[in-house]
């Protein structure tokens, strides 16, 4: 009786599924919008909007939520300036370095290497003897890095550098502060 009973819900599972997908069947409710969406996809054209994309910009002068508007506009002049001005908010606890180490991890060591030495994959890939990325990642464990002021680190993040592009819109502001705490820390957690 038993196998019975499962041979019975094994073929009502399998005759479930309909492998002939060109073929028209009855739909229950089939005439509501909900049946078959009507919703535009992100990247596809739009005639109801006034620039005819379906994908909008915000609203002007809008920031996203937990988004702090950046003061600073030009990378290389303000870099000084944002290390005097912006302080650290943050303190080298063991829980914030912990987070600093996890975003590195996931948006700088990719080209600075998980040591930060500027030999993460992208900086060390070679084609035919010839690296493939033009410029070395600096090294952040170098002095010269380790003497900077924290605000002038964020400000790199933040802005970006020479050849290093910027991470403001990707990376949100607490967590930019604990990287740095991480970098300074010589990229250890304790
Ligand atoms: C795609 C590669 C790449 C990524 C990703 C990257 N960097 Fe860089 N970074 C560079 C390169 C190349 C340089 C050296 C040339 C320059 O200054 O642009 C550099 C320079 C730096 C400097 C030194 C700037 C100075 O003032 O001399 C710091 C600090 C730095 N990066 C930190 C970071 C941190 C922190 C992250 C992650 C949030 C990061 N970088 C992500 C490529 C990268």
């Amino acid at each position: 009786m038993k196998k019975i009973i499962l041979i019975l819900i094994g073929a009502a599972f399998f005759s479930s599924c309909n492998h002939e997908q060109e073929k028209t069947y009855w739909d229950y409710m089939g005439d509501f919008d909900m049946y078959y969406s009507k919703a535009y996809e992100s990247y596809s054209p739009n005639k109801y909007l006034k620039d005819g994309s379906t994908l909008q910009l915000p609203v002007q002068g809008t920031v996203p939520r937990e988004f702090i508007p950046y003061p600073f506009k030009d990378k290389f002049k303000d870099k000084t300036l944002a290390g005097k001005l912006l302080k650290n908010p943050f303190q080298p606890t063991k829980e914030n370095l912990l987070r600093g180490k996890e975003k590195y991890d996931i948006y700088c060591a990719v080209c600075h290497g998980t040591t930060g030495q500027g030999d993460g994959p992208i900086a060390t890939l070679e084609k035919n003897g010839k690296k493939l990325y033009p410029v070395p990642p600096a090294n952040l464990k170098a002095g010269y890095i380790q003497a900077k002021p924290d605000g002038e680190i964020f400000h790199v993040i933040t802005m970006g550098s020479a050849v290093m592009g910027a991470h403001g819109s990707q990376i949100k502001s607490d967590d930019r502060w604990k990287i740095v705490l991480y970098i300074k820390n010589g990229l250890k957690v304790n």
